[in-house]
């Protein structure tokens, strides 16, 4: 038989400890927008709850707008960079197949010590990769892991499609976790319906895209309608299923930081979850359209730098979007 392996010992739980966030300086109105897909202002505000989205300038990346982000998070935090050892970068936007843009941030931020490894689950990527955060935190095998969502959209989206063009943005926000003697990250509740990869995916493969060149190159497509009527009935009973998990109820919450798809699915979800008046929901939306993986964070930091949450609250993530991916918990506000 052989000898048994030394196990890594683990520890009670985990928390965030600081958020930061970074949006492209450029302002993209739903006027511009309008223009190249026969749209109004109006549509775009009654249907999404859109008035405007930020893009990203030509020489700013994923992994450039993720370090801005992480930078932020990293200070607040008061934490040497040296001593995060895990960065995960949750995005579907990096152009690269290969390094992932997370060794790039790694390098940026100073994380000398840190393993680095991007996630992929589109929309739900950022509760996703705080799932995986807290396990490795609980489990001993990491003690500060640095999470952040980050997008270029604007890079994968035609802007002649009137299905998409005006919902996505770019962005980044970026969290911190570090150990915590009782539990301040709720069990995570996820999944994905891959009988379902149709309904958000991209237009063609890069290998279709070089054998039969189009004249876009791969760009996100979506089944507005069907994404819309899956975040209704589904990502409601994810949303109470977390809440469950953590052993609360809604009364206990301080906030609701739903992914930022569309402010209807939004309202829907408050409205199916009776979620009680004193409860902030983010509607950042509004300003930052959707930003897939980064809007959670992007939504967080906002709300704190505006003062409508305070630390210490407790607040409910729900992530949803192409795979189709959901992941759910309830966390403490840092
Ligand atoms: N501007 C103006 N009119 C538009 C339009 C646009 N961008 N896109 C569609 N329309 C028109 C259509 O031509 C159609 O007109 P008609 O009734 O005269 O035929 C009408 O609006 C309805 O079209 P439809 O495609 O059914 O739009 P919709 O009501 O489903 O709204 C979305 C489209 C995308 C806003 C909606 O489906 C949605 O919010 N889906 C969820 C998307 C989402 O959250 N995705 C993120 C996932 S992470």
């Amino acid at each position: 038989m052989s000898p048994a392996i030394t196990p890594v010992a683990g520890r009670p739980g985990s928390r965030i400890l600081s958020v930061g966030s970074y949006l492209p300086s450029r302002v993209v109105g739903n006027d511009e927008i309008s223009a190249l897909i026969d749209s109004s202002d109006q549509w775009i505000r009654e249907r999404s709850g859109i008035s405007e989205r930020r893009r990203a300038s030509a020489d700013e990346t994923v992994a450039s707008m993720a370090t801005e982000a992480a930078t932020k998070a990293i200070a607040r935090a008061g934490i040497d960079p040296s001593e995060i050892s895990m960065v995960l970068v949750a995005t579907v936007t990096h152009p690269f197949q290969t390094p992932a843009a997370a060794t790039e941030v790694a390098f940026r931020v100073g994380a000398v010590n840190a393993a680095a490894s991007d996630l992929g689950a589109a929309c739900a990527g950022f509760c996703y990769a705080i799932g995986v955060a807290d396990s490795l935190i609980r489990a001993g095998t990491s003690k500060y892991v640095l999470v952040i969502g980050a997008e270029k959209f604007s890079d994968f989206v035609s802007w002649s499609d009137r299905g998409t063009a005006f919902i996505f943005g770019d962005g980044a926000g970026a969290v911190l976790l570090g150990p915590s003697d009782i539990p301040r990250v709720g069990p995570v509740i996820w999944g994905a319906d891959g009988g379902q990869i149709d309904v958000i995916t991209m237009s063609q493969s890069w290998t279709d895209y070089r054998d039969n060149p189009g004249e876009h190159y791969p760009h996100l497509t979506m089944q507005g309608q069907t994404v819309f009527r899956w975040a209704i009935s589904e990502v409601s009973k994810v949303t109470q299923r977390a809440i469950d998990a953590a052993g609360i109820t809604s009364a206990d919450l301080a906030a609701f930081v739903p992914h930022q798809a569309n402010m209807r699915i939004t309202d829907a979800l408050v409205r199916t979850l009776k979620l009680p008046e004193h409860v902030v929901i983010a509607r950042d939306i509004k300003t930052s359209g959707n930003t897939s993986a980064a809007s959670i964070p992007l939504a967080l930091d906002h709300l704190l730098e505006a003062g409508e949450v305070t630390s210490g609250g407790l607040a409910l993530l729900v992530g949803f979007g192409a795979g189709l991916a959901f992941a759910a918990q309830v966390v403490e506000i840092p």
